[in-house]
């Protein structure tokens, strides 16, 4: 098989590595600085000539990652890489899903476009699917969703004694009752309306089950925090115990970390962005899917 060659792009350098390790393959850095002018100089710092190269990075915060991104991947495809894939534990752009207002830019649509431009394949975990079921609808290159439930899941089964999962809105139901139903807890869904980018409203309808049981709010990402915020705030009125999160993406914008730390709320993530709340390991989820990608890439 040809060899694989991790390209780690700033701040991606310890899930290449571990990839690296899992292939038995090298890992290098892609150098990204800013000229005088603000535009990006973009370097290789291996060869790639023949290998199949797998840049790596994780797109939050996308408007400063993504012209560099594409222009390693060009670089490689130039440099004669032999296929030229992305592993981007966050997957960016994919909330703005539709036209919600008079002239608004559906970015989800134009951010594809440039990712299925310039790779051959893409593996994410969780992307934000919800009016898009999923990645094909988008993404004209083979796209891969992964899904870290079960991690969730395992974690809160090692971790908290006595758990109550909840789902912070309507649509989380399906994944929050598979979760349960893996470790044999009980669950619940919350009714929420999203009324600005910062302002949500969280209603809690069933009361039941709650007692002596720590609520698990289960969630894809926290960003802004307000979902979060509110479940527990909601939550209060029928459970004592503080509330722990456990999710998936943990975006958490300015302020979020500290709201919900003075909230009481412990929040525990998996390090698809690298985070102080994380605790819950994606690279063997990544690294399983690559592998059968490269296999079908001899
Ligand atoms: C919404 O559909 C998602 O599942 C999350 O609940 C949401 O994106 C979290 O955003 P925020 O932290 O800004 O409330």
């Amino acid at each position: 098989m040809t060899a694989a060659s991790f390209l780690a792009l700033p701040g991606n350098e310890p899930m290449a590595s571990a990839f690296a390790a899992r292939f038995s393959s090298n890992s290098a850095s892609v150098e990204v600085r800013q000229f005088p002018d603000g535009e990006s100089h973009v370097r290789l710092e291996t060869a790639v000539k023949g290998a199949n190269v797998v840049a790596v990075c994780t797109l939050d915060r996308p408007d400063r990652k993504i012209l560099p991104l594409i222009f390693a991947a060009d670089a490689a495809r130039e440099l004669g890489a032999a296929s030229v894939g992305l592993v981007a534990p966050y997957l960016a752009y994919m909330r703005q899903d539709a036209r919600f207002e008079t002239g608004e830019a559906v970015s989800s649509h134009s951010f594809a476009r440039l990712i299925s431009g310039s790779f051959d394949w893409l593996v994410t975990v969780d992307p934000h699917l919800h009016r898009y079921k999923s990645l094909s609808q988008l993404y004209t290159i083979p796209a891969f969703a992964l899904h870290a439930a079960p991690l969730l899941s395992d974690w809160i089964a090692r971790n908290i004694a006595n758990p109550i999962l909840v789902g912070p809105d309507r649509e989380s139901r399906q994944w929050v009752s598979e979760a349960a139903s893996r470790i044999g807890a009980p669950f619940t869904v919350l009714d929420k309306e999203r009324k600005s980018d910062r302002q949500v409203l969280v209603e809690l309808t069933d009361r039941t089950g709650f007692d002596g049981r720590t609520p698990v709010i289960l969630d894809d990402i926290v960003s802004s925090g307000e979902t979060v915020l509110q479940a527990a705030h909601a939550l209060s009125a029928v459970s004592a115990i503080k509330p722990v999160c456990v999710a998936v993406h943990a975006i958490c914008a300015d302020g979020a970390q500290e709201a919900l730390a003075y909230a009481g709320v412990r929040v525990v993530t998996t390090n698809s962005i690298a985070h102080a709340s994380n605790a819950i390991d994606v690279s063997e989820l990544l690294g399983a899917q690559i592998a059968a990608i490269l296999r079908a890439h001899p």
